[in-house]
């Protein structure tokens, strides 16, 4: 059968055979009681089917029909795989763990337009293979146009590789868009005019459904390299809008995922999301840190980067971003076990280098060429006066006690 088929997680007073027919009544054509006007027809094709039970793990599998979807349309595709069985009495706990679309669902969508390949591009860094290096302009609210384009200038000047606004900072009156924008832009252009480097800005764009192509085409019109979307609180069909109607890398950030990922037992699967992002087309996708100050755990963190990057249905790899709490002393570990195609960005642990921002910036960089040249930190910070500063700082991994 051509179908979206969404595995779930399940925890009930029912066998969860019985659960998971309950959800899919509930999600495709039954509800709690039989009703007259399905008499006669045959609704076969839109009936939601539980095609595999693990009672021992509590999981299951139910294809939903492909006609039972406006394909193409994300909002309802989730309303269905997402959407009431959440409420549903009968089930004291369901978590949506991964999705698999049939093909007509795949052919609708482009993926990313530029992946880590073309990102790697604009950057210059496809030949030495580096891990790139990002910052959050910090504080993440408060600065105006002016200082923004400040930071901005420092950070490029020490040789970052992306700047972002942080996932709180879209339009407000005290720094408004399209005035910060093309400051940040000139801030860039003149760190970076004695060197031959690039620097991408991912500038958030995120806004309500009635303004969003609106605001990345002044965006655009504005010089952006690059556009930044919270995707949670945004809704998906916010990504879609910037895939389909602008041409700059799409860097995805998940604020608010947590309230639908952190519970293990209920929920969403931040697997979901990352699938999300890789059809419809996000370029960077915040994923977590091994190192860092938001809760994660490992293996699962491994699983989501190569949920990103192998090999699915032909879309474009989307590079990882690791976020949160970071600072040079975490590239090590987060580099040793995930790879070189990641994303490192660090706030704190840029803006609050001893030395300032621009030493912030060039003690990530080093740390990250230092991963390519195969060097561990402590023995690439002897010739790296910036690295070793910060090193000195904040030691080498996690740091304990965050917020003390
Ligand atoms: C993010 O967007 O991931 C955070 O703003 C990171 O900030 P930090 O590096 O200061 O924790």
């Amino acid at each position: 059968m051509d179908a979206v088929r969404a595995t779930y997680y399940i925890e009930s007073s029912f066998p969860v055979k019985r659960c998971a027919e309950i959800i899919a009544m509930e999600e495709s054509t039954g509800t709690w009681t039989e009703v007259h006007t399905t008499e006669g027809k045959d609704l076969d094709f839109v009936t939601a089917k539980v095609e595999d039970v693990d009672e021992i793990r509590g999981k299951a599998v139910i294809a939903y029909p492909v006609d039972l979807f406006e394909v193409r349309n994300i909002p309802q595709l989730l309303s269905v795989v997402a959407g009431n069985l959440f409420g549903l009495s009968d089930v004291a706990n369901v978590r949506l763990l991964d999705l698999e679309f049939p093909n007509e669902f795949i052919s609708q969508f482009r993926g990313p337009a530029f992946g880590i390949d073309g990102v790697r591009d604009y950057i210059g860094t496809k030949e030495d293979g580096r891990p790139h290096v990002g910052t959050i302009i910090k504080p993440k609210v408060g600065l105006n146009p002016e200082e923004t384009a400040a930071v901005a200038y420092e950070a490029a000047s020490g040789g970052i590789d992306l700047i972002k606004d942080d996932e709180t900072l879209c339009d407000q009156r005290f720094c408004p868009m399209a005035e910060r924008l093309p400051l940040v832009m000139d801030a860039i252009d003149r760190a970076l005019s004695e060197v031959e480097e690039r620097t991408l800005y991912a500038v958030n764009v995120t806004t309500g459904a009635d303004e969003i192509a609106e605001r990345a085409d002044i965006a655009e019109e504005n010089g952006a390299n690059m556009l930044m979307i919270d995707v949670i609180t945004a809704g998906f069909d916010a990504l879609k809008v910037l895939r389909e109607n602008c041409s700059l890398p799409i860097h995805v950030h998940r604020t608010m995922h947590g309230a639908l990922t952190r519970n293990p037992a209920h929920g969403i699967a931040m697997d979901v999301f990352c699938r999300l992002t890789r059809l419809i087309g996000g370029d960077q996708l915040h994923v977590g840190t091994l190192t860092g100050k938001m809760e994660g755990e490992e293996t699962n963190i491994l699983h989501l980067d190569s949920i990103l990057k192998e090999e699915w249905h032909g879309f474009k790899p989307v590079f990882p971003v690791s976020s949160g709490g970071l600072h040079p002393g975490c590239v090590e570990e987060e580099i040793g076990k995930r790879g070189m195609d990641l994303v490192l960005q660090a706030g704190g642990g840029v803006h609050g280098h001893p030395y300032g921002t621009k030493a912030g910036a060039r003690a990530m960089r080093q740390a990250a060429e230092a991963m390519a040249l195969g060097v561990g930190l402590e023995a690439h910070a002897a010739g790296a006066p910036e690295l070793s500063r910060a090193l000195e700082t904040w030691g080498i991994g996690k740091i304990e006690n965050y917020y003390r």
